[in-house]
């Protein structure tokens, strides 16, 4: 399942700051902020909920509580953007770490670091990488969390290529993808169009 939530108002206002390329780094770490909290709220649609009573100042009524168990892996580099605004949506959660990188030739993603939390059948783990673009960063990722137990993930985007999306599904047709745009193709670098340039560089400033 693909979510594409550019028909949100606040989508469209964050990633058209985020594309200009005169955005200078600070504006573009507010937007990156600001878009991932709109897209966070959406993906959190999956989370699960404990039935629990709570008492107003004038009776007893039926509430409910997040389940506990969330799991936040953001893909360095450019993944760490969304750490912070993903934990103000759901802030009783804990924190993995993958670090992925692309060879600028072959756009083949390899894994120079992963640190993960316990993760369990139970827990629902959202996988945080604002570019999603041949897929193979996304699909290396979900791989190694299912191979430590998870069964609930989800991967939050704010730009995915179509192409990306395709074959990420294919691998793992059980992971439902929520982009902020599933932006036009790839070009033949494997970069995203119209997409942004480089996330990581945009962000890190580098
Ligand atoms: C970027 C981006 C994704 C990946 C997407 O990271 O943040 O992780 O590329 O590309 P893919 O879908 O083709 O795998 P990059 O490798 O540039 O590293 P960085 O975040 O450290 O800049
Ligand atoms: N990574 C990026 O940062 N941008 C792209 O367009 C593709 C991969």
């Amino acid at each position: 399942m693909t979510k594409d939530l550019s028909e949100h108002p606040l989508v469209q206002h964050y990633l058209t700051i985020l594309r200009d390329h005169r955005t200078q780094a600070s504006e573009f770490r507010r937007c990156c902020r600001g878009i991932t909290g709109v897209i966070m709220v959406e993906a959190a649609r999956s989370l699960q909920l404990d039935p629990v009573e709570v008492t107003t100042p004038l009776e007893v009524t039926q509430g409910a509580r997040l389940c506990p168990g969330v799991v936040f892996v953001p893909i360095l580099r450019a993944g760490l953007g969304m750490l912070d605004p993903a934990m103000n949506v759901i802030p009783n959660s804990s924190v993995g770490y993958i670090g992925l990188e692309r060879d600028e030739v072959t756009a083949e993603a390899s894994c120079y670091y992963a640190k993960m939390p316990d993760l369990s059948d139970s827990t629902q783990v959202f996988v945080l990488d604002p570019m999603l673009a041949t897929g193979g960063s996304a699909a290396q990722c979900v791989e190694q969390i299912k191979a430590h137990g998870a069964k609930r993930v989800s991967m939050v985007c704010i730009i995915a290529a179509p192409e990306g999306v395709a074959t990420f599904q294919e691998e793992h047709p059980d992971v439902p993808v929520v982009a902020g745009k599933i932006d036009r193709q790839l070009n033949d670098k494997k970069y995203i169009l119209p997409g942004l340039g480089d996330f990581g560089d945009r962000l890190f400033n580098t």
